[in-house]
This record gives C-alpha cells, sequence and structure tokens, in this order.
C-alpha cells in the first residue's frame, strides 16, 4: 500500500476544483502519486505521515504548456542586439538549428534535464516541449525521442521555418510526408509557425491535416509577429491551444471566446523580443480559456519562470492574481487536454507547489523574489 501525507498549516490552498474553490485554514492528503483528499483543516483525515506548511500558500505545480527545450547553442548575442535595436525574426531559430544538428545526444539531452530540473526547482510540474530546432526527419525523431523521455507532452515541430537553403513547398511536403510519419508515433501533437517569415495558412493547414491524419492534435504558433491567419486557423481546425496572441482583432477574440481552442499568453516572449503585450483583458473578458506559458528558448524568451509570467500578467496584462494562477495552472493543463494535473481535487496527480507566503498574491506583490518553498510531483517531494 502506498503512504499517505497529509499537508497540515495550509494558509491558503488554491485548488482550481469547482467544489473546492480556494479555502482557508486548509489540508490535503497526499497517497502514493495521486491527491486522495481536499478540505478544512479541521475535518482532514489521518495520514502515515504530517508535513505542516505553517501557514504557506498551496497551489497545483505550474503547468507549462510551451515550451522548446531541446536545443544547443547560446543566443545571449542576438538577445544584446535586439535590446540594442535590432528587430526580433523568426530568422534568428536558423543558428539554433545549425547548433542543434552539430550537437550530440548527450548534449541535447543533458540541457532538457537541466532545464527541466530548474522548471522544477520553481514549482513547474507538468511540462510540454516541442521539437523544432533539427528540421530534418533524422534530428526531428532524434529531438522527439529526447524529449519523450524528458518531459509530459511532446510536440512536432518541424514546420518551425523552412531550413536554410531548403526550398518552401518541397519542406512542407516532407513535413507533412515522410518526416510526419517518423515523429508521429513519439509526440501526441502537431504545431506550426504560421507567421510571415516561416509558413503561411495554406502551408500551415496542410501541416496541420497531416498531423491530424496521424492522430496528432494540433495547436499553432499565431498571430505573434503581426496580423494573420493564425488564430482563425486554429478556431477552423480546433486546435487545442493557439499561442503568443498578439495581434487579435474583436472578431478573433470573439471567435476564441466560441471556441474550444485556449488562447495562450507568452509574456516573457513579448518582453524579451520587445514586441507588444497581448490584450488579455479582452479575452477573459470575452469569455476565452486562457493559458499562461514560459516559451522558454535559448532565442525569444529564455526563462523556465512560470512565477515570472505570472507577475508580468498581474503587472502588465491587468490579470488579476486569480486570473494569472489559473491560467498558469488549469489553464495550461486544459490546453494540454489534460485533466490530471492542474487542479487539487482527490483522484488528481499529486503536483503541489508551496509558496514561501501566505497567499499566491505574493507572486505579483513580492515580484521577482523566490517563493517555492517545496514541492511535489506526482507524489514525490522534489524540493
Ligand atoms: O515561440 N515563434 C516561434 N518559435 C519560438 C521562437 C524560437 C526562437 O527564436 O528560437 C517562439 O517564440
Amino acid at each position: 500500500m502506498d503512504e499517505t501525507t497529509v499537508i497540515t498549516g495550509i494558509g491558503e490552498l488554491i485548488t482550481n476544483d469547482g467544489e473546492h474553490g480556494t479555502l482557508r485554514d486548509a489540508a490535503l492528503v497526499l497517497d502514493g502519486d495521486r491527491v486522495a483528499w481536499v478540505g478544512t483543516a479541521s475535518t482532514a483525515p489521518p495520514a502515515d505521515r504530517e508535513v505542516d506548511v505553517e501557514g504557506r500558500a498551496v497551489l497545483p505545480g505550474w503547468v507549462d504548456s510551451h515550451t522548446h527545450l531541446v536545443f544547443a547553442g547560446d543566443r545571449g548575442a542576438e538577445f544584446a542586439a535586439r535590446m540594442a535595436g535590432t528587430p526580433y525574426s523568426a530568422g534568428g531559430i536558423a543558428s539554433t538549428v545549425h547548433d542543434t544538428r552539430a550537437a550530440g545526444d548527450d548534449e541535447l539531452r543533458a540541457t532538457v534535464e537541466r532545464l527541466v530540473a530548474e522548471a522544477a526547482a520553481q514549482g513547474t510540474t507538468c511540462l510540454e516541449t516541442k521539437t523544432g530546432y533539427g528540421l530534418t526527419t533524422a534530428d526531428e525523431v532524434r529531438a522527439a525521442r529526447i524529449a519523450r523521455a524528458c518531459v509530459d507532452e511532446v510536440t512536432f515541430l518541424g514546420a518551425h521555418v523552412v531550413p536554410p537553403g531548403a526550398d518552401p513547398e518541397e519542406y512542407v511536403h516532407m513535413v507533412c510526408g515522410p518526416m510526419m510519419d517518423a515523429v508521429a508515433p513519439h509526440a501526441r501533437w502537431v504545431d506550426v509557425f504560421c507567421e510571415r517569415g516561416a509558413f503561411d495558412e495554406d502551408q500551415s493547414r496542410a501541416v496541420l491535416l497531416a498531423g491530424i491524419e496521424r492522430g496528432l492534435t494540433p495547436r499553432v504558433h499565431g498571430n505573434q509577429l503581426g496580423p494573420g491567419p493564425g488564430v482563425r486557423l486554429a478556431v477552423e481546425l480546433g486546435a487545442a491551444s493557439v499561442d503568443h496572441c498578439c495581434y487579435l482583432t474583436s472578431a478573433e477574440v470573439d471567435a476564441l471566446a466560441a471556441s474550444e481552442t485556449v488562447a495562450t499568453l507568452l509574456p516573457a516572449c513579448d518582453l524579451s523580443t520587445r514586441g507588444p503585450l497581448p490584450d488579455a483583458r479582452a479575452l477573459l473578458d470575452a469569455g476565452a480559456t486562457v493559458a499562461l506559458a514560459t516559451n522558454c528558448n535559448p532565442g525569444s524568451s529564455y526563462t523556465t519562470s512560470m512565477a515570472f509570467c505570472v507577475a508580468t500578467a498581474v503587472l502588465q496584462l491587468r490579470m488579476s492574481v486569480d486570473e494569472a494562477v489559473r491560467a498558469a495552472t488549469l489553464g495550461g493543463a486544459t490546453a494540454l487536454h489534460r485533466t490530471d494535473v492542474g487542479v487539487l481535487r482527490a483522484g488528481a496527480r499529486a503536483d503541489v507547489h508551496v509558496l514561501d507566503a501566505p497567499s499566491a498574491a505574493h507572486l505579483a506583490y513580492r515580484p521577482g523574489v523566490p517563493l517555492t518553498h517545496a514541492v511535489w510531483r506526482a507524489g514525490t517531494r522534489i524540493r
């Protein structure tokens, strides 16, 4: 039988569960890798072990639904040039493709493991990552295999950019055919960078449909660098999520609100590219489901900090603390079609984040201060 742990002394417990909502003076029981019980401290059942968190706030582990961790190389110089005025463009991806192809498997795996560990130490317990810096069939399969061994969710992003020297139509044909066939068994999702400088609407639709034919579920990078067809296409094809969403018309906001497609916002990327911030208020006020993610990658957003994204969402996107925390937990889970994470209720995966603060408001009230006190992932204490 699994050992049970009761976490007591919870000052504020954010469950994201309709029945319990946010509780004060709460307790939580973990049984093996699952949550067994949630409620007020005075009614907590006995357990094998007790951990008293002394009034701290507890929330579900962060669900980071958008990262690009399988890469080699460093783009610090590109970042510095951007901060000195050079605009961000999709073209920088090619330099990471060059370095990633040249790297050995062990180096790539070590980078993914390092970043997953860095994220976990800050409370991230469920993480998606994408291929997309290989862009040959062999390199994309390699990236998917490495990702699969290290993270919860793997996305095939062979349509990240057209690699240098390749013919765009021939490349799309390959992505939709042999490359997709080879990578699909190692991935759950198919993604496309639907943007000027990457893939147009027809090319993007072809890639997503080819993925759907092979059992992958679509997600889209859209409307990051300018207005475009990404959101429309994502809604049309029932994508789980459309990510970036920095340039939205009110019709696109309404279309997202009327759909099951999550609008995933990546504020660390927008700051790091000096791009416009998305209109989170318009999306939330229209009733769209919003997720927050880091977009950790070496070019446009080199951070694993979900807490930074939450603080930015509150301070700059005008989201409330409750909205931002929900977007970074349940929103990410919804964007990944997961019902077992991003929530603390009986039966959920025991992914628990204890803050060194009495309430989640401190995530934005004390921006930049590391506030992770303890983390359980699938019932195992990892910090
Ligand atoms: O989500 N937009 C496309 N892909 C990444 C950028 C990756 C890079 O610049 O290396 C993104 O921002």
